[in-house]
C-alpha cells in the first residue's frame, strides 16, 4: 500500500488547523500510520527543501520552516501521493480550488499551511527523513472492506 509524507508547516500548527487536515485524510479514507508535533532542526529543514536550495525563497522557507513546531504525518492508501496533492491544492493558496486545504484556509504562498510529497519516490526519501523505521505503525483498519471493492 502506499505512503505519503505530510507536514502541516509552522502556520497550520499556529492556526489550530492540525485537527482539521487529520480530519480530512481520516474522512478521505487514507490510514495514519505515524504522526508527531516537533521542533524541526536548521539540519532536517535544509534537507527536506533541499531541491530547492538554488531558490530565491529557500532561506526563508527554512527560517519559517523551524520558526515553530510542525506536525509531521505519514498516510497510507490507494495513490495517496496523487490524491493528497490534489487534497492540499495548488502552491500559492490564491489559485489553489476552493475545496482543497490550501484554497479553503491560505491566502499566502509563503504561508500555505501543508506539506505533501511530490511524488511515490520522493516520498519514500521524505518519510526516511522524517520518521524511523519503529515510529511507523502497520496497522490495517476495519472498515477496509467498505473501502476497496
Ligand atoms: P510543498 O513542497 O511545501 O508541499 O509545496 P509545493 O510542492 O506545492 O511547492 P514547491 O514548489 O515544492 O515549493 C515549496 C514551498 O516553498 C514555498 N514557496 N515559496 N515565494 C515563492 O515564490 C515560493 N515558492 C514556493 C512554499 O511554501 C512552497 O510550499
Ligand atoms: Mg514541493
Amino acid at each position: 500500500m502506499e505512503r505519503t509524507f505530510i507536514m502541516v508547516k509552522p502556520d497550520g500548527v499556529q492556526r489550530n488547523l492540525i485537527g482539521e487536515v487529520i480530519s480530512r485524510f481520516e474522512k478521505k479514507g487514507f490510514t495514519l500510520v505515524g504522526l508527531k508535533l516537533l521542533s524541526v532542526s536548521r539540519e532536517l529543514a535544509e534537507k527536506h527543501y533541499e531541491v530547492h536550495k538554488e531558490r530565491p525563497f529557500f532561506k526563508g522557507l527554512v527560517e519559517f520552516i523551524i520558526s515553530a513546531p510542525v506536525t509531521a504525518m505519514v498516510w497510507e492508501g490507494n495513490d495517496v501521493v496523487v490524491s493528497a496533492r490534489k487534497m492540499i491544492g495548488a502552491t500559492n493558496p490564491i489559485t489553489a480550488e476552493p475545496g482543497t486545504i490550501r484554497g479553503d484556509y491560505g491566502v499566502n504562498i509563503g504561508r500555505n499551511l501543508i506539506h505533501g510529497s511530490d511524488a511515490v519516490e520522493t516520498a519514500e526519501k521524505e518519510i526516511a527523513l522524517w520518521f524511523s523505521d519503529s515510529e511507523l505503525v502497520s496497522w490495517q483498519q476495519t472498515i477496509t472492506p467498505w473501502l476497496y471493492e
